[in-house]
């Protein structure tokens, strides 16, 4: 069923569907997050490492939209895990939003905060150039006392990109389970066991790349053709409705104001189709966003 909203553990609402705004840049990609608020999106998927994150203040300030009608999801870059709280005052002042309702660890990968790039710093060998004396899990222990510190900056924390074993590694050491782990999540990558331990500690998973990002293959797959035309509309309705069907929220990204129109649009997917979307998924298993920092460990 399309629902409007999740749960997140805490009891607060999470709205179902949201625009991510990665690749967002630039006048165009204001106008795409500004046509998004106007036409009723109600949550942004923002990151400091994308870069943009003042055009998206921007368009939060012009859309006129009320601050309390968007939930606003921003993420602690890589290169920022030992310095968590700058990052944080740098994303609040680009923002200029007041507060997020959720703020994510972006990668379970510290990397070099005085590094030779401010995203991905390198060693002279040319291979990733990682925090030395630090983990994810000290990261996690930051997040969690600036929460507590500023709790009317950040409402809610989580992570993005972890396995279980990383979740397991974060809990134990702090006993503070994060409230969503946002990961890819489509028909090839329905991530079905990472969903069931989410599940069991009440972590939400939020869907990244529901469409496939900017390689999808699915727009030019006959089976899900078959399946769109059959019900009227489009291949990524389709993806999004099952997305929500499954049981989290989605994220995609449009710089398009018919596609993002048209994404909002959603239908209730019969139990049948439900089962031939994660079929066609489960024959072509496949990831989209691969990363240097970091290695997936399936
Ligand atoms: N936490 C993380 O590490 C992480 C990683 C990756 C992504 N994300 C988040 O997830 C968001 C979405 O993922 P994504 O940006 O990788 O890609 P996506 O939303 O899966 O796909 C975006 C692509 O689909 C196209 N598209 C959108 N609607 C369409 C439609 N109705 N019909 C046909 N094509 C359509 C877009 O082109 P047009 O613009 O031309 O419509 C764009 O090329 C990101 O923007 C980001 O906020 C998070």
């Amino acid at each position: 069923m399309v629902v409007k909203s999740f749960k997140l553990r805490s009891g607060a609402e999470i709205p179902s569907i949201g625009l991510g705004t990665w690749a967002l840049n630039g006048e165009e990609g204001y106008n795409a997050i500004l046509y998004a608020l106007k036409h009723g999106y109600k949550m942004l998927d923002a990151a400091y490492s994308y870069f943009n994150q003042d055009y998206v203040g921007k368009a939060i300030k012009e859309s006129g939209v009320k601050r309390e009608d968007i939930f606003i999801v921003d993420k602690l870059a890589n290169s920022w895990h030992t310095a968590a709280e700058e990052c944080l005052d740098i994303t609040m002042k680009n923002l200029d939003c007041g507060y997020l309702d959720l703020w994510l660890m972006h990668w379970p990968s510290p990397l070099n905060h005085h590094g030779n790039d401010p995203k991905t710093p390198t060693l002279p060998d040319g291979s990733v150039d990682f925090e030395k004396n630090w983990t994810y899990v000290d990261t996690w222990k930051k997040m969690i006392e600036i929460q507590k510190n500023k709790p009317e900056i950040i409402k809610h924390i989580g992570v993005s990109n972890f396995s279980i074993e990383e979740l397991e590694n974060i809990i134990n050491e702090t006993g503070v389970i994060p409230e969503v782990n946002e990961v890819e999540l489509h028909p090839s990558n329905n991530q079905q066991e990472l969903y069931k331990y989410c599940q069991s500690k009440g972590i939400l998973l939020v869907g990244y790349s529901p469409l496939g990002s900017s390689e999808s293959t699915f727009f030019t797959n006959p089976e899900l053709k078959e399946i769109a035309e059959k019900r009227g509309i489009s291949i990524a309705q389709i993806l999004l409705s099952w997305g929500i069907a499954q049981g989290w929220p989605v994220i995609p990204r449009s710089q398009n104001p018919a596609r993002l129109s048209a994404n909002l649009d959603l239908v209730d997917l019969t139990e049948d189709e439900i089962a031939k979307v994660t079929a066609i998924g489960n024959a072509h298993k496949r990831r989209f966003v691969l990363a240097s920092w970091h290695t997936f460990s399936d």
